[in-house]
């Protein structure tokens, strides 16, 4: 599959006439994607599109640009519930993507703020979409996945992982971005991963923070599967995340992002 992206918003992309910024030129956005339709059917590859629902409140006109992405044989649509100009802020918005849903044959996949299986039973009840797409309710959280498929297929809600699986799939994870980034750069932008996945956890705040300080692979490693033999020692299951932890994590979080921006 070849997904083209036109729902980032980042400045550097958008700059460069990429990612959402081409939501504002319906035709060249349109002609990119008959292009690339083009180039790919010789080769059997489909080609899907994510886009947003518009560049800014005034030009929502993801319905259009939809029917026009089907009209040059797009075969799947992916709709983020917000414009470019919401960036991230704010609610992701259904109607919308409802609306797109309703103007297509493809099928459309909702997106934006999916955060639980109730959740998206909800935004596919209140779209009519084939599918859901979750972004950052899975980092640190990968198994939110079989939490929504087994809602959705059952209707049951899931018990949390257990401690002893989440150890074991952070410690794999951590090795495949080691071996993805070397360990200098893996070992540092692993943080945020970890930092995800003890969010809200009875210590996961100081444990954040002494483990930002390790610097290799190895030390890494262990402090992650000693913390969640620590948690392990107190429940088999993943206990609910601590709402003052998780303020806290949100806390920095602000801070850090402060001072990149
Ligand atoms: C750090 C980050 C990187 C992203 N990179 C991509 C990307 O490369 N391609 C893409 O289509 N969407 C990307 N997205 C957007 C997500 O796919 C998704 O549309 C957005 O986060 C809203 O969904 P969510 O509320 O489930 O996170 C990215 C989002 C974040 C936060």
């Amino acid at each position: 599959i070849i997904d083209i992206n036109m729902g980032c918003p980042a400045k550097k992309v958008c700059n460069k006439w990429a990612g959402s910024a081409l939501m504002q030129d319906e035709p060249l956005a349109v002609a990119i994607a008959a292009a690339v339709v083009q180039a790919c059917a010789p080769h059997g590859v489909p080609v899907t599109l994510k886009m947003r629902t518009g560049w800014c409140d005034a030009a929502r006109n993801a319905v259009t640009l939809a029917r026009a992405f089907e009209g040059v044989g797009v075969q799947m649509l992916t709709v983020h519930g917000r414009t470019r100009e919401q960036g991230y802020k704010g609610e992701a918005e259904y109607d919308t993507i409802a609306a797109v849903k309703a103007a297509v044959r493809v099928p459309v996949v909702a997106n934006g703020d999916i955060t639980s299986p109730h959740k998206a039973a909800d935004v596919l009840r209140a779209t009519g979409a084939d599918a859901v797409m979750i972004g950052r309710a899975a980092q640190g959280r990968p198994w939110v996945f079989r939490e929504v498929a087994h809602y959705l297929a059952t209707g049951e809600l899931l018990a949390p992982p257990l401690v002893a699986e989440v150890r074991r799939v952070l410690l794999d994870h951590l090795a495949d971005h080691y071996t993805l980034y070397g360990e200098f750069t893996g070992v540092r932008s692993a943080r945020k991963h970890i930092g995800w996945y003890v969010q809200g956890l009875p210590g996961g705040e100081d444990f954040r923070a002494h483990m930002n300080t390790l610097e290799d692979a190895d030390a890494q490693l262990a402090a992650v599967a000693q913390f969640f033999e620590g948690i392990a020692r107190t429940t088999d299951r993943m206990p609910a995340p601590d709402a003052s932890e998780q303020r806290q994590h949100q806390q920095q979080k602000g801070k850090t992002a402060g001072l990149a921006a």
